[in-house]
């Protein structure tokens, strides 16, 4: 890959409370965990990869990837993995999105290289309302110009270091990072996501995710825009 190098960083060093299956990068589907799915698709595309686990656990063997202590949130993580590596661009990604096509990986990142910033996006499909005063039916939202927001996100990493420290001091929240530097004024390059790069945040996305890796580990879903 010209134009520098690239690591991945993956927080994964939740608790999985929504779950409720322990920490949840160690949970299982189809025999392999959540982590080492997203490891194995970032890998063929980085010089490195870099991984936040929780304090005091290690990295299960035959996962190829370092690891660092993550932090109380997921801001504190990604801010932790940051000054874990040198590289010059950073693909930061949840490690609770198993299902990552390699077109999605390529294309983050050669926006990331052109603009700074970019991250994965997909369509709103649904209508969408938001709920009145009595909780029920209130205002239709129009969902034209309306992307929910995926990972992976790239950035160069100086760029990202600097809008955390920003954020960190001004006690700014916010649970992805192309929002930390948007905030600051910075562009963020939207790049088509996947569908199957869904978060596996509840026991009925578990159940979806055994669902689509049924069909994902049989390798013949999508095979034109994959190589890995
Ligand atoms: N994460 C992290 N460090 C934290 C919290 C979250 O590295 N202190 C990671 C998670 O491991 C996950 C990603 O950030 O890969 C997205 O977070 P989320 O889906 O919320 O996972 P959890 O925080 O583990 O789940 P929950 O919020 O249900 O406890
Ligand atoms: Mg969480």
């Amino acid at each position: 890959m010209s134009g520098g190098s690239v690591a991945a960083l993956i927080p994964a060093a939740g608790s999985g409370t929504r779950l409720g299956r322990g920490p949840k990068a160690f949970v299982e589907v189809a025999g392999m965990s959540l982590l080492a799915r997203s490891v194995a698709r970032l890998a063929p595309h980085v010089g490195e990869v870099v991984v936040a686990l929780p304090d005091g656990m290690s990295l299960p063997s035959g996962i190829t990837a370092r690891s660092i202590p993550g932090g109380a949130t997921r801001q504190d993580s990604v801010r932790r993995l940051l000054e874990a590596t040198d590289a010059e661009v950073v693909l930061v990604h949840d490690a609770a999105r198993p299902f990552l096509p390699a077109r999605v990986v390529w294309e983050v990142t050669a926006a990331a290289r052109e603009v700074g910033a970019a991250t994965a996006v997909l369509p709103v499909a649904d209508t969408l309302v938001r709920a009145g005063e009595d909780g029920g039916w209130g205002q239709y939202v129009p969902r034209e110009g309306l992307w929910a927001v995926q990972t992976p996100q790239g950035f160069r990493r100086e760029t990202l270091i600097h809008a955390h420290a920003r954020a960190a001091a001004e006690g700014f929240a916010a649970t992805d990072d192309a929002g930390i530097i948007a905030r600051l004024g910075g562009r963020v390059a939207l790049v088509p996501g996947d569908a199957r790069l869904f978060k596996v945040t509840t026991p009925g996305d578990l159940a979806l995710a055994q669902a689509v890796a049924a069909v994902w580990d049989a390798g013949v879903w999508d095979a034109g825009d994959d190589d890995a």
